[in-house]
C-alpha cells in the first residue's frame, strides 16, 4: 500500500478539528515571514531598500506639495552589520494623527485608491521600513515632522505584528522656533554598506539623474557627497484620472457599483469611468440587454457579466494622457549629461500608449563616450530607478531584442563599450512583477514601445557614430597624403624640373582643401541631441 493513503489504524481528521487551526492572517505576520517579496533578501539590499522607500516618499510628497526637494540620506555604521539610517526631507511634512498610522501599518496610504502617476503605489513602503528594523535589530523606528507651524511632532514606535497597528513608545510635540518643514526618519537595521552596482550609492545617482529638480546630499560611512539640483524647475503635476472600462474585470466592476452615487446604470457608466459619453453607455447597455435607468444597486450579477462581455465589442476611446508626467526628451538629455558627461546623448519619448486601459508611456536615452568607462542598462518605473531583478523585467528583454548591431555598435544581446541605455516607463499603475517593484511585466505593448523607442535612438546614435568613423578613415588619408607629399614633390621635380618646395605647396593645398574641413567637424551634428 502506497505510503500517502491512510491505514485503517490511523484516525482520519473531521473537518471540526482542522478548523480549530483556519484563522485570519494580519498583513504585518504575512510580510514578517515573507519579507523577500518586499526585496529584504539580503542585508545590502536592505538598505537600499530603506533609503529607497524613504527618498521615494520624500520625492513624491515635494512634487505633490510643489516644493523643491532637498533630501539628505545619513548611514551610519552602529556596529557590524548594524546601522543608522536616516533620510530627511523640506516636504510639506505630514499631521501629527497620521504619522503612527503611515509608519506602523502596513497597507496604509494616499497613493492606492488614486489613478495618478506616483512613485508610491502601494501603501506598503515606509511601514515595511520600519517592520524590516524592528525583526532585525529589535529597534524602534523615529519619526519627526513638522508642517512648518508651531509644532515638531516626535514619534518613536513599532508594529504590533499580530494587529498590524501601531506601538507607540514615545510621542512628543516640540516648538518650532524656525518653522523647519519637512520629514525626517531614523531606522535602526541590520544590513551591510557597499558601493557597488545595487547599492544606495547607485540607487542616489540614478535617482539624482532621473529628478534632476531635487538635490541631495548623501553622508555615507566613507564620506559625505552631494548630487547638484540640475534644473530649477518642478515636472507639470501629473492629472489624476478615473479607470477606463478596457482594464475593469467583474470584481471591481461590482465593488465600484456598490459605492457609486449615480443614479442609474447609464449615469454610473458616463461618470465613473474616464472617456465614457451617453452614446457609448447606451451602445454598451444595449448589447448587455440593460435597460439604462436600471438603479446601480438592482443590477444582478448576470448584468454585470453582460456589461463586461458587451465592453469588449464596443469600440472606446482611448484614455487621456495627460495624467502621465514623463521626463521629455531635453530632461533625460541634460541628466545624462549632468551624471555621466558623455560625448553624445540620444534621447527619445514616445507617445503615451494603453494597456489592459491604464495609459503609459516609454522614453529611452542613449548617453555614448566622454567619462563613461563601462556599458550600464538603467530602468526607471516613475522616476525611480530600478536596481534589481534586471533579467526578469520585460525592459530589459525588450533592450535586448534590439539589433544593436545594425546600428554600429558591439554588442551580446545589450550593447558593449563605453555606453549606458537607459529607459522610463511612467503610467498610473505600473506593472510590477512583485510587491518589491523591481521588474515590470511583459505586456506586449509595453516590450513594443521600448524596442521602438531605442530603435529611434539607436538610428541617432549611429548617425553620429558614422560620422566620427568617416572623419576617422578621412584623417587617415589625409595623414598618408602628407607623408607621400616630400617624396612626391621630389619625384614630380625630377620629371617636370619644377621647384620641389612649390609642388610640395601645391599638394598641401589640394590636401587640406579636399579634406581639411571634414576632419576639423567630424560628427556635424554637435556632441549632443534632444536641447
Ligand atoms: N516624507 C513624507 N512626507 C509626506 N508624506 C509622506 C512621507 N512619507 C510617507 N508619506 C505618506 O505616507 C503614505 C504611506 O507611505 P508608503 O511608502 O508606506 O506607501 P506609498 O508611498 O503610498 O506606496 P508604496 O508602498 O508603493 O511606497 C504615503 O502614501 C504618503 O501619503
Ligand atoms: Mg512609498
Amino acid at each position: 500500500m502506497p505510503d500517502e493513503v491512510a491505514t485503517q489504524e490511523e484516525k482520519i481528521k473531521s473537518a471540526e478539528e482542522l478548523s480549530q487551526h483556519q484563522k485570519a492572517i494580519s498583513i504585518s505576520e504575512f510580510f514578517e515571514k515573507n519579507r523577500h517579496l518586499l526585496g529584504y533578501d539580503n542585508k545590502t539590499k536592505a538598505l537600499m531598500i530603506i533609503v529607497k522607500e524613504g527618498v521615494d516618499n520624500s520625492l513624491d510628497a515635494c512634487e505633490e506639495a510643489r516644493i523643491l526637494p532637498d533630501i539628505t540620506v545619513k548611514i551610519e555604521e552602529l556596529e557590524k552589520e548594524k546601522y543608522k539610517i536616516i533620510i530627511k526631507d523640506n516636504g510639506p511634512g505630514i499631521v501629527k494623527k497620521q504619522i503612527p498610522k503611515i509608519f506602523g501599518t502596513l497597507l496604509y496610504g494616499s497613493k492606492f485608491h488614486r489613478l495618478r502617476q506616483s512613485r508610491g503605489q502601494q501603501g506598503l513602503g515606509i511601514s515595511c521600513g520600519v517592520l524590516y528594523s524592528q525583526l532585525t535589530t529589535g529597534e524602534a523606528t523615529e519619526i519627526a515632522s513638522s508642517t512648518g507651524k508651531e509644532e515638531i511632532h516626535k514619534y518613536t514606535l513599532k508594529i504590533d505584528v499580530k494587529k498590524n497597528e501601531p506601538v507607540i513608545l514615545n510621542e512628543k510635540s516640540e516648538a518650532n522656533p524656525h518653522k523647519w518643514r519637512g520629514t525626517r526618519i531614523s531606522f535602526v537595521a541590520e544590513g551591510i554598506y557597499r558601493e557597488h552596482k545595487q547599492s544606495v550609492l547607485e540607487y542616489l545617482k540614478e535617482t539624482a539623474i532621473s529628478n534632476p529638480f531635487a538635490n541631495f546630499i548623501f553622508e555615507s560611512p566613507s564620506g559625505k557627497l552631494e548630487f547638484r539640483r540640475g534644473v530649477e524647475k518642478l515636472p507639470i503635476i501629473p492629472k489624476e484620472i478615473k479607470p477606463h472600462l478596457y482594464g475593469v474585470e467583474v470584481g471591481l466592476f461590482t465593488r465600484m457599483l456598490n459605492e457609486t452615487s449615480a443614479r442609474s446604470i447609464s449615469g454610473f457608466l458616463t461618470t465613473e469611468f474616464s472617456r465614457i459619453g451617453a452614446t457609448t453607455a447606451t451602445e454598451i447597455l444595449k448589447k448587455a440587454q440593460i435597460d439604462p435607468k436600471i438603479s446601480p444597486r438592482r443590477t444582478t450579477d448576470e448584468n454585470i457579466v453582460n456589461i463586461v462581455k458587451a465592453v469588449k465589442e464596443v469600440k472606446l476611446s482611448k484614455p487621456p494622457t495627460d495624467c502621465l508626467s514623463p521626463l521629455g526628451e531635453k530632461a533625460i538629455t541634460k541628466g545624462l549629461q549632468k551624471e555621466l558627461s558623455p560625448d553624445f546623448v540620444a534621447s527619445v519619448t514616445r507617445s503615451p500608449a494603453v494597456y489592459r486601459g491604464w495609459p503609459f508611456q516609454i522614453e529611452v536615452g542613449i548617453a555614448f563616450g566622454g567619462t563613461i568607462a563601462e556599458a550600464n542598462f538603467m530602468r526607471f518605473a516613475n522616476r525611480v530607478p530600478l536596481l534589481y531583478q534586471q533579467g526578469s523585467c520585460a525592459l530589459t528583454r525588450s533592450a535586448a531584442s534590439v539589433d544593436w548591431k545594425r546600428y554600429g555598435l558591439d554588442a551580446d544581446k545589450l550593447p558593449k563599450g563605453p555606453i549606458v541605455l537607459m529607459v522610463h516607463i511612467c503610467s498610473v499603475w505600473v506593472p510590477f512583477t512583485s510587491e518589491s517593484k523591481e521588474a515590470v511585466a511583459s505586456y506586449p505593448i509595453i516590450v513594443k514601445e521600448t524596442k521602438l523607442a531605442f530603435q529611434d535612438a539607436a538610428r541617432k546614435l549611429s548617425l553620429y557614430l558614422s560620422g566620427i568613423r568617416r572623419a576617422e578613415r578621412i584623417a587617415e588619408r589625409k595623414r598618408i597624403f602628407e607623408r607621400y607629399a616630400i617624396e612626391t614633390a621630389r619625384a614630380l621635380q625630377e620629371l617636370t624640373g619644377e621647384d620641389e618646395k612649390k609642388i610640395k605647396g601645391m599638394i598641401a593645398t589640394v590636401v587640406e582643401k579636399r579634406w581639411g574641413e571634414v576632419v576639423d567637424s567630424p560628427s556635424g551634428n554637435g556632441p549632443t541631441d534632444g536641447d
